[in-house]
């Protein structure tokens, strides 16, 4: 329960949480953290707070800098549960007259959560200025990085970027920094909750990180304070490029093949499909959604540039395991891909057909109409799927993924 001096007169002081492994339908394999930062100046000064059950780990960290009681206000960058849930309570522990600020749209946010608070919300205004003494902070725009209310608060004396749910990621360690993790890890995990939660917004993103750089900003940030995971002192230019990158949803050739099957005649038809689309030098990962979870599915659909989607027909429907993950990968809005539907049945068969209108609707290309078998397939009925590699083939980028792609 110790605090993490992160530059001089600020500390973190959030919460570890090492067994979460549902973060609203998301997998938090390695769990996840909330973090909150105290700067001590004349205005002691919380930024953030964290989820509900967690407030007594906070002011147990607090209590070693400062009495809680000493904080004299709260500035709230996201309202969302996993940094706001505990306020009602750590207001009643530091004195409920004391001010949150937040915008415009997080004090809306924070009024419908907690309607009987009696919290005392301040807003402030994009590009407006606060003097905690020695220290300030400014308040820049961040509109759906990650909700309406979003915003950073930029420390211009230490170069301290607080930036809530962006640059962050869902991994709990006892390690606070980007150089006590080795990269590969926190690549994977960048990425994934990159992936998995910022999707949506890759266009306000790709705004606020445009304005990040044209107006100098990016050259004066020598600490990024995320609301999750690890602080990048290292090289935050680092991440800030990945995002730059990410942004674009530029396709590889890369195809992942989601797939469920009843009796083993979709996962003939996933496994031919993945040998035929490897003959085209497509770079293949198939995943049965028997043994893999939908966010592992998309963090390796953000870097591919073909989803394929395979099912069998259950009750004249796709089945649920897909249904599932397809509505998921649909409120994602992904850019760029292409793709195409298979499966077997028995009787009438109307999976294939409604996967592919399901991709349709995604905005997915599909340069092939779905390809699907009735009863048990051998090699010989699967032509159809040859032809939907080569059309699937043709329509990704030509260059081969390199041997070092990765989740970069
Ligand atoms: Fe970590 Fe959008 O909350």
């Amino acid at each position: 329960m110790e605090p993490v001096k992160v530059a001089e007169n600020v500390y973190w002081v959030g919460a570890l949480d090492y067994e979460i492994r549902d973060f609203h339908g998301y997998r938090t394999q390695q769990g996840s953290t909330y973090n909150a930062y105290l700067i001590v100046d004349e205005k002691t000064t919380l930024i953030d707070a964290v989820k509900a059950p967690f407030v007594p780990e906070l002011l147990r960290r607090v209590a070693k800098i400062v009495d809680p009681q000493k904080i004299d206000q709260v500035i709230s960058n996201h309202a969302e549960m996993d940094h706001a849930g505990g306020l009602p309570h750590l207001m009643h522990i530091i004195g409920r007259d004391k001010p949150i600020y937040t915008s415009k749209m997080g004090e809306k946010a924070l009024r419908g959560q907690f309607q009987n608070a009696h919290l005392n919300l301040k807003t402030v205004n994009p590009g407006e200025s606060m003097s905690l003494g020695r220290l300030s902070l400014q308040f820049l725009e961040t509109r759906m990085v990650h909700w309406p209310d979003s915003m950073f608060s930029f420390c211009p004396e230490l170069g301290i970027l607080f930036s809530q749910d962006a640059f962050g990621m869902h991994m709990c360690t006892s390690r606070r920094f980007d150089d006590e993790v080795a990269s590969n890890v926190w690549s994977y995990e960048a990425l994934k909750y990159f992936a998995n939660i910022l999707t949506p917004y890759t266009t306000p993103i790709a705004k606020a990180l445009e304005s990040v750089v044209s107006s100098g900003l990016l050259a004066k940030i020598k600490i990024i304070c995320p609301d999750h995971g690890i602080i990048w002192r290292t090289n935050p230019a680092e991440i800030v490029s990945r995002y730059s990158k990410w942004v674009k949803q530029e396709p590889a050739r890369k195809a992942v093949i989601v797939y469920d099957s009843m009796w083993r005649s979709t996962e003939k038809m996933a496994t031919y499909l993945g040998d035929a689309l490897s003959r085209e030098n497509v770079l293949v990962k198939l995943m049965s959604m028997k043994t893999n979870h939908r966010s592992d599915v998309i963090t390796e659909l953000f870097t591919a540039g073909a989803v394929m989607v395979g099912s069998p027909t259950i009750n004249n429907e796709m089945y649920p395991t897909i249904a599932e993950v397809l509505s998921y990968a649909r409120g994602l809005k992904f850019q760029n891909k292409v793709g195409g539907a298979f499966g077997s049945y028995g009787w009438s068969g109307e999976s294939a057909k409604n996967v592919q209108a399901a991709l349709q609707s995604m905005n997915v290309q599909l340069p092939h109409p779905e390809v699907r078998h009735q009863w048990v397939p051998e090699e010989a009925d699967l032509s159809g799927l040859n032809t939907m590699a080569k059309a699937v083939a043709t329509a990704l980028p030509q260059e081969a993924v390199p041997s070092d792609f990765g989740y970069m």
